[in-house]
């Protein structure tokens, strides 16, 4: 009986650690909801929604860098999201490690039609990125 719990609890903790995968995102998602709204529908005027914009992002090489940007290093408007302007602040979601940008970015484009993002390719967005304050990401949203 103990022996097999410990091997329940070993395996649990080996997914929550090795996969980005959907169930992951989805409580990762959690701290985003905090302004987006658990649906993504956002609050008009203040928190952007996460819906059709997000998936076209995802679907061009510019957007889907912009898009990890956002959350790697925070974002300021000017921006126009679902055709309405928005002059807030997001600050950066400091303490997400490469693996759970892609899960939480892949729970808020999921439904949508762009190939998954992967650690690798956060890295590679992450690397270089330093200097970026959430201005300089505001103005990568492609138009
Ligand atoms: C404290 C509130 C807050 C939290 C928490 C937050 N955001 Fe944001 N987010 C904002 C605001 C405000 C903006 C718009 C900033 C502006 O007006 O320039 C934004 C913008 C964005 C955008 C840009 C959308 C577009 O179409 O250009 C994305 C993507 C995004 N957030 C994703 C996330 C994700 C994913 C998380 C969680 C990991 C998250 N946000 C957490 C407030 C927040």
């Amino acid at each position: 009986m103990m022996r097999r719990l410990a091997i329940l609890a070993a395996t649990a903790g080996l997914t929550a650690a090795g996969h980005a995968d959907a169930q992951d995102g989805a409580t990762i998602y959690k701290r985003c909801a905090a302004c987006h709204l658990a649906n993504g529908a956002g609050v008009p005027g203040a928190f952007p929604p996460l819906k059709t914009d997000v998936r076209k992002l995802a679907a061009t090489p510019a957007g889907r860098r912009y898009l990890a940007l956002v959350v790697i290093r925070g974002v300021s408007g000017p921006i126009t999201v679902e055709g309405k302007a928005y002059r807030g602040m997001m600050p950066a979601q400091a303490g997400l490690n490469d693996a759970q940008v892609a899960a939480v970015l892949n729970h808020v484009v999921r439904g949508g039609s762009a190939k998954a993002f992967t650690p690798k390719e956060i890295a590679g967005y992450r690397a270089g990125s330093a200097a970026l304050n959430s201005a300089a990401v505001g103005r990568l949203q492609p138009k």
